[in-house]
């Protein structure tokens, strides 16, 4: 019995396994408006078997995306969009998703593959970035953010609250606030990037109000029988890891208390230069410190695509979902692999009918060529 492919009930959502598949951005919106790339992508990405789907940060307002490529959700045409989305991730038999997230400082950028970096400043393509604080990112991201009043903070709270009903209206059963990456809310938590004197610096407490109010107001707006989760960054790997992670623990606790249902466990990404671990499954013994200390489900992601591993994760409840990315961009049916190799019943139970018949007796010519040698 494998315990990735054990179903898993968050309030009213019911997810047929333990694969999520993260939020990842596609860069190929017009105005924050999905375009013909988006929802073939996603109807194929829930066709392949994953419990959840969630749709890429999506902007709660225009200068909020992080490239001029990003979706947004603060127009009724990008909901009508989004809606598409939402239907077809839960026709195919997965819980539909959506990340709504504000970018601050890391804004106005280029995309991945066309620099990654902060739109020249000539560029009329490009636009005026908020933060907590005058203090730019750094690296390729060089521009300085304009520091935010007390009314910016009051705007951006209802940008989020607007956009959660938006998201509920479009038929998505999922929310996961952005509060990581070194996006707005990550930065509002960050020694680094927040210098602040008002009550949203200083100490901690101080640095998690941005995210303990914008969870508040989304609350009122998204309702009580749905899952409200958050992606947040809880440590930084900048050697004060053990300091930030208590106070990353201290506020999912005063989230939990506040109406977070689950807390997708990520890196802060608030400084170009750190020591994070890759190539090892980093954050498994992380989330599960979140999961115990804060009292809460977690999930969590990178590079935790093997089969064993991911299976382990569950089944040693170091996580209650294992986020898989890449390996779904590689293969949208990651999820019949990841059953084949791990021994489940009949595995193509994760295929859409009009495949998995096909593949009940099916077996690759490569691989009886193998077996026949
Ligand atoms: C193309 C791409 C876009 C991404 N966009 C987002 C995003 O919109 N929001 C987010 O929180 N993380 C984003 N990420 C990070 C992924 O959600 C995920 O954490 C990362 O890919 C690591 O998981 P993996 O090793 O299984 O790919 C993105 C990653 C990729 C590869």
């Amino acid at each position: 019995m494998s315990a990735l492919f054990t179903p898993f009930r968050l309030k009213d959502a019911q997810l047929r396994n333990r694969i999520a598949i993260p939020p990842m951005c596609q860069y190929s919106a017009e105005d924050g408006v999905t375009t013909d790339w988006h929802l073939p992508h996603y109807a194929g990405l829930a066709r392949g078997g994953a419990g959840l789907v969630i749709v890429e940060a999506t902007a709660v307002s225009p200068e909020g995306r992080i490239s001029p490529g990003c979706t947004g959700i603060w127009t009724d045409e990008q909901a009508q969009g989004l809606a598409r989305i939402a239907a077809a991730i839960k026709a195919a038999g997965a819980v539909p998703g959506i990340q709504i997230a504000h970018a601050g400082r890391k804004a106005s950028a280029n995309r991945p593959w066309e620099g990654d970096d902060h739109i020249a400043p000539d560029d009329p393509r490009g636009w005026d970035t908020i933060a907590p604080s005058a203090i730019a990112y750094g690296a390729g991201l060089p521009k300085v953010p304009r520091e935010m009043t007390l009314a910016d903070i009051e705007r951006v709270k209802a940008d989020f609250a607007a956009a959660a009903r938006r998201a509920r209206e479009a038929g998505f059963e999922w929310l996961e606030l952005h509060f990581a990456h070194g996006y707005l809310a990550q930065s509002f938590f960050s020694r680094h990037a927040n210098h602040r004197t008002d009550q949203y610096g200083g100490d901690a407490a101080g640095r998690g109000r941005f995210m303990e109010e914008t969870l508040a107001a989304v609350r009122a707006e998204w309702p009580e029988n749905l899952p409200l989760t958050a992606r947040f960054g809880v440590l930084e790997y900048d050697g004060h890891d053990e300091e930030t992670l208590v106070e990353s623990i201290d506020l999912t606790r005063r989230m939990k208390a506040g109406g977070l249902d689950l807390l997708n466990v990520s890196v802060g990404f608030t400084i170009p230069n750190t020591s994070i671990p890759w190539g090892t499954p980093f954050l498994g013994l992380i989330a599960r410190r979140v999961r115990e200390e804060a009292g809460l489900p977690v999930a969590s992601s990178w590079g935790l695509d093997a089969p064993r591993l991911a299976e382990r994760l569950v089944a040693d409840e170091q996580m209650d979902l294992v986020m898989i990315g890449r390996a779904h961009l590689a293969n949208p049916h990651y999820a019949y692999e990841l059953a084949q190799e791990l021994g489940v019943d009949r595995p193509t139970w994760t295929l859409p009918a009009p495949y998995a018949h096909w593949l009940e007796k099916y077996r690759p010519a490569t691989e009886l060529a193998a077996a026949a040698e």
